[in-house]
């Protein structure tokens, strides 16, 4: 099988294509992704050592490229995006080129495809918006609050539209947070990390009583696997491992691993529409066979160590004057 992976030098994306040519030494992965400021060069060099892997940089706009480098693929996983709501609150008009007209290249090059047999569009939790109590499941209504989740949402539907229109075989995965090795120190977890190992400060965003529930990134390339093997084309599948847990409870766990002390804490301004709970009902996944292995406290301690050993991965991203900018904007004084 030869599959194709879009956004495969990011978070999750490299973490899959790790993933996949391990444990299918005899399957082709295209590896395709821009290198946008959220794709570290050295991340390639960690894919390097899979032999069934090639590396193609190729913005998915580029409807000519995408085309030629699709044909002949048997499957696409789609997880390129602009990903980082903060950044979307700033200025969405690359949320909306990537995530929009990119994944409407992509639904047009699938719909006239003859090798595709399964189009997975990886999408997120954030469409449905928040939940004070109880699960949103794979029917409930979209009601994104920001311009990434709203962007996220747009591509979804456009999906949605393709299926009914043109019956391509898309298969849409909406996951909650992910967490793991590889993924940019802008975010949330990475952030916390790795301005803990520099003794600075740690912003948290209001009171800190925001939940999220918690999917380590392996756990995320199973779920995928699954879908690939046995999802139903023209189905939603949501995933989750239900670990809820609020922010600055993570925050004292991962300062508790580091043995730091928690006055590295500094509360900011809350982030703007700030989304209070997301929670997914998984019953879909579950009757395909999956079910997560890794809890969060098993999770958060292979990141915490990946950080620790791989300094200079996060701190030639850090070092950047794009990042340093990015900072000094979002957390002014800190
Ligand atoms: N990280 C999470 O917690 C999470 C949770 C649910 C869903 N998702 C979804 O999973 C996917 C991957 O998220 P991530 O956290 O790994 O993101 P990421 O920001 O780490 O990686 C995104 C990758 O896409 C590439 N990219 C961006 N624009 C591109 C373009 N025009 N052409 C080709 N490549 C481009 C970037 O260079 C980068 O390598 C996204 O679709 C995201 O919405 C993420």
């Amino acid at each position: 099988m030869r599959i194709a992976v879009t956004g495969g030098a990011g978070f999750i994306g490299s973490n899959f294509v790790a993933f996949f040519c391990k444990n299918h030494p005899t399957d082709e992965i295209v590896n395709i992704d821009k290198m946008t400021y959220a794709a570290n060069p050295m991340t390639l060099e960690f894919l390097e050592i899979y032999e069934n892997h090639k590396f193609f940089k190729i913005d998915i706009c580029n409807f000519d490229e995408m085309e030629n480098i699709l044909n002949g693929c048997d499957v696409v996983v789609h997880f390129a995006a602009e990903t980082h709501v903060d950044r979307s609150l700033q200025n969405a008009e690359d949320f909306l080129t990537t995530d929009v007209l990119g994944t409407f290249r992509i639904l047009e090059i699938v719909k006239k495809s003859k090798s595709l047999k399964k189009y997975i569009h990886i999408s997120t939790d954030e469409v449905y918006g928040s939940i004070e109590a109880g699960s949103f499941t794979e029917n409930s209504p979209l009601n994104p609050t920001n311009p990434y989740a709203a962007s996220k949402a747009a591509a979804d539907l456009l999906v949605l539209s393709y299926l009914k229109c043109y019956r391509i075989p898309a298969i849409i995965v909406r996951f909650t947070n992910n967490f793991g090795p590889f993924q940019h120190p802008e975010k949330f977890i990475p952030l916390a990390i790795t301005n803990a190992m520099e003794n600075k400060k740690i912003p948290l965003y209001g009171d800190g009583t925001q939940v999220r529930d918690w999917l380590f990134v392996q756990d995320t390339c199973r779920a995928i696997e699954v879908i690939i093997d046995r999802g139903k084309t023209g189905e939603i599948y949501n995933v989750s491992a239900h670990q809820e847990r609020q922010n600055k409870q993570v925050l004292f766990k991962i300062l508790s691993l580091l043995g730091k002390d928690e006055n590295l804490i500094v509360q900011v301004p809350d982030r703007v529409a700030h989304d209070r709970r997301y929670s997914l009902s998984c019953e879909k996944i579950q009757e395909l066979g999956f079910e997560p292995v890794f809890n969060f406290e098993k999770g958060i301690e292979v990141t915490v160590k990946w950080y620790e050993r791989n300094q200079q991965w996060w701190k030639t991203v850090k070092d950047k004057d794009e990042f340093k900018k990015y900072y000094k904007n979002r957390y002014p004084g800190l």
